[in-house]
């Protein structure tokens, strides 16, 4: 489904990923794990068209994707969440779904001066989605509070509503359940099986390694900004190569 070949990128001269490949198959929770700077969410950035690559190709769903824009790759089916809780405007959690379902820049007012009726229509399924979605994220009994009042875990929970608004066909989703209690954060794993058991292929960045087995399917190392290797959540934690770029990053990081 998603396809990344020796991608590069480099901030003022640091290379932060540094050919970094490796492919997601379709219909599969993959968990991308790695530690702290490993360059996942740059990756991530790269994949959705927020960072340019100085070089590398991005194939999805067999089409590249590389050098496109954002709204683009979300077009073609590819959504990510983000990692930190970016600040959400005053609109409901309501309003802020409706937003996200609006696929097309300037669809509303094209359709709203040339065929009020088929706006009209658009507006009402626009509507019930944003009511299936706020329910299968559990957001229903909040919908009209607004989003900046809701909790840090159901704006966790909003973030993947506001990506299923756009009806794709693969998720990028950078820590979500962070910071979540851990019944939530339980919820969200749920949430995630059964989106893949329909059929969605998700790629899933988190720290906890016990999530990680539960619910992926396959796991794939991140460290120093490339690919270290892949496999089962038991392969991997195996590997003394992942365990070495672990403990050399926790000596790096100690006072
Ligand atoms: N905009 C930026 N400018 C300069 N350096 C950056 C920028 N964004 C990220 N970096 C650096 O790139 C490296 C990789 O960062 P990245 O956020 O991708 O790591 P990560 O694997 O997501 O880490 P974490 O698990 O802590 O979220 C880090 O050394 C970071 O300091
Ligand atoms: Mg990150």
């Amino acid at each position: 489904m998603l396809d990344i070949k020796d991608l590069r990128v480099g901030f003022s001269g640091v290379r932060v990923l540094n050919g970094a490949s490796f492919a997601v198959r379709g219909n599969t929770i993959t968990g991308l794990i790695g530690p702290n700077g490993a360059g996942k969410t740059t990756l991530f950035n790269c994949v959705t068209g927020l960072l340019p690559t100085m070089q590398g190709g991005i194939v999805f769903d067999g089409a590249p994707i590389a050098g496109l824009a954002p709204e683009r790759i979300t077009q073609a089916g590819l959504v990510r969440t983000f990692q930190l809780a970016r600040g959400f405007p005053r609109m409901s959690v309501f309003e802020h779904l409706m937003l996200y379902g609006t696929r097309q820049p300037g669809e509303r007012l094209w359709s709203a001066y040339f065929n009020s009726r088929a706006a009209a229509r658009r507006e009402a399924e626009l509507q019930e989605r944003a009511w299936q979605v706020a329910r299968r994220v559990k957001l229903d009994h909040v919908i009209d509070n607004l989003a900046t009042d809701i909790s840090g875990g159901q704006k966790k929970l909003l973030e993947i509503g506001r990506a299923l608004m756009a009806d794709p066909k693969m998720i990028l989703l950078d820590e979500p359940m962070a910071g979540v209690n851990p019944t939530l954060s339980r919820d969200i794993a749920a949430q995630l099986v059964s989106l893949r058991d329909e059929g969605m292929t998700i790629l899933l960045i988190e720290h906890d390694l016990e999530l990680v087995r539960m619910i992926c399917d396959e796991v794939v190392v991140m460290a120093e900004g490339t690919f270290l290797t892949r496999g089962s959540y038991d392969e991997v934690v195996a590997d003394t190569r992942v365990q070495e770029a672990y403990l050399g990053h926790r000596h790096a990081v100690a006072p």
